[in-house]
């Protein structure tokens, strides 16, 4: 990391010290059983390094949206269980994040303890940024560490309040997360690349706007793409489409043209008459989409121009499917340039960094989640880094990092 101006736990040392660490425990969960551990199993590290070298970590997170008030559904109890087991440490989960009941909890712990407090979403001064929660969360520990990236786009008490008020550092997967997103987009490897695909142009707006800027080659996919295509004349059919982004998706490609972007359309598609599984469908170029059918997925020509785009790139970005993956054969455009982008990428050929909404499920789907040089575990907050704005949680760590640690 070379431009990244914050503390880190090398500049920390934890004996002997209460750390408030904020992780990210929001985990998918179905019928009350997590359903995937990424998020705790990149946090462990942290945790581990923390503990074992004499620190009393006392972890904060929120969980789900409760909304200001306890919710027993969202208690982060079981959350805590699954930490301690992937862990292999124990874990006191403490049933109050603030009042006596948290500060007895702390008072009692020694060093190597950890302990969860509960959802911090659970008082309605966390989404407040309430100063006095702020206050009341760092009157706990002596340091802060935020290991939240994808927590990182909240203003909120435990993830930009609470920064106001103790020496502060990025944890071991912040750090990681933020060192992933330099080097597709602060500093890349040039020619840099970004797979953008999705449903709507209206929300991944910002993020064209600010990709046209910073990459070569962007190559829009998904539903989106056939906003741009009949913002060029076409006609799509039934195709998903947003008629009032029009006018915006041709400022967006003439923006690209003005700036020598070379901005990637579909030149082929899968249409099906109707969406369902086993619907008969046929592959049609982008210029000849049949009346009353429907584009669901890229078409084997474009697979093999976005393949030519991969092998002349060292960096590429991916966020958001190519077409409705979750619905075979609509899989298989993000499927191949998926297993290209990984291909290319343990060839040592191209730094591939995902993240962010659907991504992490096309690519799982695609059996090349591990073959990505970095997935990210964040949602919103890096499709916020995309969009280049500022995230609150990391712009606290910049501004008060800096400050001297008691050691
Ligand atoms: C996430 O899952 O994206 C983060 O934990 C943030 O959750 P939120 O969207 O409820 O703020
Ligand atoms: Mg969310």
């Amino acid at each position: 990391m070379t431009t990244l101006s914050f503390k880190t736990l090398d500049s920390l040392d934890p004996r002997g010290k209460k750390i408030l660490l904020r992780a990210d425990l929001n985990v998918p969960v179905r019928d009350g059983a997590i359903t995937d551990l990424t998020r705790i199993e990149r946090l462990a590290p942290t945790i581990r390094e923390l503990a074992d070298k004499g620190g009393r970590v006392i972890v904060v997170s929120h969980f789900d949206r409760p909304k200001g008030k306890p919710v027993p559904e969202m208690s982060l109890a079981p959350i805590s269980d699954a930490l301690a087991k992937t862990l292999g440490h124990s874990v006191t989960f403490v049933p109050d994040c603030l009042g006596d009941v948290a500060a007895k909890a702390v008072a009692t712990m020694a060093d190597g303890d950890v302990v969860v407090l509960e959802n911090t979403r659970f008082y309605p001064g966390e989404e407040k940024n309430d100063p006095d929660m702020s206050k009341e969360l760092a009157s706990l520990a002596d340091v802060y560490v935020n290991d939240a990236f994808s927590a990182a786009h909240r203003a909120h008490a435990s993830t930009e309040g609470v920064a106001h008020h103790l020496p502060s550092f990025a944890g071991r997967l912040m750090e990681i997360e933020l060192g992933a997103l330099e080097t597709a987009l602060e500093a890349p490897e040039r020619p840099v690349g970004a797979i953008i695909g999705g449903a709507k142009v209206s929300t991944k707006l910002d993020l064209l706007n600010n990709m046209i800027e910073k990459v070569d080659v962007l190559a829009v996919g998904g539903a989106m793409a056939n906003t741009f295509l009949a913002a060029n004349g076409l006609s799509v059919g039934t195709s998903l489409k947003e008629e009032e982004m029009l006018d915006t998706a041709k400022a967006i490609l003439a923006k690209a043209r003005e700036r020598g972007c070379d901005l990637v359309l579909p030149v082929d598609v899968v249409v099906a008459a109707e969406f369902m599984a086993g619907a008969p469908t046929k592959i049609v170029p982008v210029t000849a989409i049949p009346e009353g059918w429907m584009a669901l997925d890229v078409g084997p020509e474009t697979v093999a121009l976005l393949k030519s785009k991969l092998a002349s790139l060292k960096t590429l970005v991916w966020n958001g499917p190519l077409g409705v993956f979750e619905l075979p054969p609509f899989d298989e455009g993000t499927n191949a340039v998926a297993q290209e982008a990984a291909r290319l990428t343990k060839e040592g050929k191209l730094k591939t960094v995902a993240g962010g909404g659907d991504t992490v499920s096309a690519l799982r789907h695609a059996h090349v989640l591990h073959d990505m040089s970095y997935v990210s575990t964040a949602g919103g907050a890096f499709l916020e880094w995309l969009e280049g704005k500022i995230l609150p949680g990391i712009q606290m760590l910049r501004a008060i990092g800096q400050e001297a640690v008691p050691l």
